[in-house]
């Protein structure tokens, strides 16, 4: 998949990295294709912030979904990495926050999902640098 942008942040540009991606993404659906530690959550929390997300309500801890709410619309930030297939996510109803226009929907680990994705989300991928620094590629 060709990559249309891409920008190199470190830890002190990391809200750079988050308006960056919210100005480039065609998709309030976000899919975040990366390795363990790459760092998908942070940049998924300095995400919320930016979008005005007030203090989290959920635990740091959560285990699939955790929201945000933000002045005009809601954040749901999943993390896929336990779910062993889509029929588990169906379960829990994921389709009914895709079904949702306002919501933004950040996912991390989704490709266990692929086959139920709405065809519109936005991929995205973060590689590590050897100086530490992250490349974020918008496909
Ligand atoms: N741009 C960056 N430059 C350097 N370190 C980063 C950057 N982004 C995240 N990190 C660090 O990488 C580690 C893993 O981040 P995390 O968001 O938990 O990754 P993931 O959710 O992909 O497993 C954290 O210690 C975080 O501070
Ligand atoms: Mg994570």
């Amino acid at each position: 998949m060709n990559i249309m942008v891409k920008l190199t942040y470190n830890l002190e540009q990391i809200d750079t990295a988050a308006t960056f991606l919210l100005h480039h993404t065609k998709s309030k659906i976000i899919l975040f294709d990366a390795a363990m530690g790459s760092g998908k959550t942070t940049l998924i929390k300095a995400m919320a912030k930016h979008l005005g997300a007030f203090d989290e309500a959920n635990s740091p801890t959560f285990s699939i979904v955790n929201e945000y709410e933000t002045p005009d619309a809601k954040i749901y930030h999943f993390d896929l990495y336990r779910l062993k297939n889509f029929y588990e996510a169906l379960d829990f109803g994921i389709e009914e926050y895709f079904d949702d226009p306002q919501a933004y929907i950040f996912i991390e680990w989704p490709k266990v999902i692929e086959a139920i994705l709405p065809l519109n989300s936005q991929k995205i991928r973060i590689i590590v640098n050897e100086n530490d620094s992250r490349e974020l590629q918008i496909l």
